[in-house]
């Protein structure tokens, strides 16, 4: 066990990060990645095997970012990493049908009560993208719902965040997205059935799409109110709104059918990404063979990708999800989580520190707070982010990575064993003890 006052040597990471701000804005290709809120240089990872990742130092990590959650094998698992070079050695890529996204898309349809028809892209970004699209071309429709704390991707109609006081009208998050988009963007808070009510009636025939991450997992995790999913369903049905939940962080992460599956709640479209990649960059997005039926050249609602259905994340993804339907699987995943959770509480509770740990399946958030539950961004306190900055550091001297966010959530992959996880409880202990101090 490394020393409380050790620093790790983060001299090649320095080094690179130098090198890579003269490269790239910020100096990296995604804005999180920057350590900017927990302060201090970024590590540049170099292997990542199981639960475990090495950065350009040699300093070796319990990894619970697990590359914010398409990992839910772990680094390089063997079935993967075989599907991937054999794929590999066939050649990359064709921009012609293949028979390893009949492959893909078969064992999702296969497998999933609400996917009658699933279209492969390349990211989150562009399965909420397109699904927005669909939903819009399907209803005649512009306006969209969109709720305070739930992230879509990069999608100028997504970001956007609440107009000031009551009005439910976006106003960009961005530079460079014009107003007149954020406009057709009405921001609500979560876990508010009424505030839908109201909007709905408001802009009434003019909403194409309630979109939802139906377990917020980008701004902390904001478990909701199985109601107040309930009623989202009941509002669009009664609305002739589409329903879309973006699962791409839920998604063949809480149960294979998702959020849908584990609340029993019908979405019509969803969005998928991270999981279904192995790791690989794919996204999709998925409906009944209806509304899908909409889709080029099926229908008259564009999208197209060079890459998409790229042979080799597709090889990926149908290996990792291979061993996702595994029979006991998601019990295996949920009980090592627990296993986890209650190690780290159970401590915190003995010593009085005010931690709670929000969790849902393999998913976790740690929040500085004494809070019984947390539904809403605007119930976290920003002044607890700085315990995490301390507990990130605390945590990464005792050979223990997280997201570099006290906002993101952090995830537990089939590679996390027992005896991984006691290692890790015992470093967290450490870590909350020194933070606490
Ligand atoms: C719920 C959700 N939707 C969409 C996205 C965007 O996915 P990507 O980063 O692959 O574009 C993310 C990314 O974290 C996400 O969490």
């Amino acid at each position: 066990m490394i020393s409380m006052s050790q620093s790790i040597d983060r001299t090649q990471s320095t080094a690179l990060f130098e090198r890579a701000k003269a490269l790239f804005p910020g100096g990296v290709n995604s804005p999180v990645r920057a350590f900017g809120s927990v302060g201090g240089t970024p590590l540049f990872m170099e292997k990542g095997k199981g639960a475990h990742v090495w950065d350009a130092d040699g300093n070796r990590f319990i990894d619970f970012c697990c590359s914010w959650g398409p990992l839910i094998l772990g680094h390089a698992h063997p079935h993967v990493e075989e599907r991937i070079i054999e794929a590999v050695r066939k050649g990359t890529t064709f921009g012609t049908p293949t028979r390893l996204e009949n492959e893909l898309g078969s064992l999702i349809i296969d497998h999933h009560p609400y996917v009658e028809q699933i279209r492969f892209v390349s990211s989150g970004t562009e399965a909420a993208m397109s699904a927005i699209r669909l939903a819009r071309g399907v209803t005649g429709r512009s306006k969209i719902i969109k709720f305070d704390g739930c992230y879509h991707g990069h999608v100028d109609a997504l970001l956007v965040k609440a107009g000031s006081g009551l009005a439910t009208l976006g106003t960009s998050s961005s530079a460079g997205v014009p107003e007149a988009y954020a406009r057709e963007t009405l921001v609500l808070p979560l876990n508010d059935l009424e505030a839908v009510e109201q909007c709905v009636l408001a802009y009434k025939d003019e909403i194409a799409v309630i979109a939802i991450e139906p377990i917020p997992a980008n701004n902390g995790l904001l478990i909701q109110d199985e109601s107040f999913l309930r009623g989202l369903r009941t509002i669009c049905d009664r609305e002739g709104i589409l329903l879309l939940f973006d699962e791409v962080i839920s998604g063949f992460r809480v149960a294979f059918d998702g959020a849908a599956g584990f609340y029993g709640i019908r979405p019509d479209v969803m969005a998928f990404g991270k999981i279904i990649g192995g790791g690989m960059p794919v996204g999709a997005y998925a409906s009944t063979a209806e509304v899908m039926a909409h889709i080029a050249p099926a229908g008259p609602v564009y999208q197209a990708g060079t890459l998409s259905g790229n042979p080799v994340a597709m090889a990926a993804g149908a290996a990792q999800l291979t061993e996702c339907l595994r029979p006991g699987f998601y019990e295996d995943q949920d009980r090592r989580t627990q296993r986890f959770v209650q190690g780290v509480l159970s401590h915190a509770e003995r010593q009085g520190y005010p931690l709670r740990i929000f969790t849902r399946g393999s998913i976790f958030w740690l929040a500085f707070s004494d809070k019984v539950w947390i539904r809403k961004s605007s119930e976290i306190d920003p002044d607890s982010m700085a315990y995490f900055g301390r507990l990130h550091a605390a945590l990464l001297r005792r050979g223990i990575y997280l997201g570099p966010s006290g906002y993101e959530v952090g995830f537990v992959s089939a590679a996390h064993t027992d005896a991984i996880i006691d290692e890790a409880v015992d470093g967290f202990r450490l870590a909350l003890d020194e933070v606490f101090a």
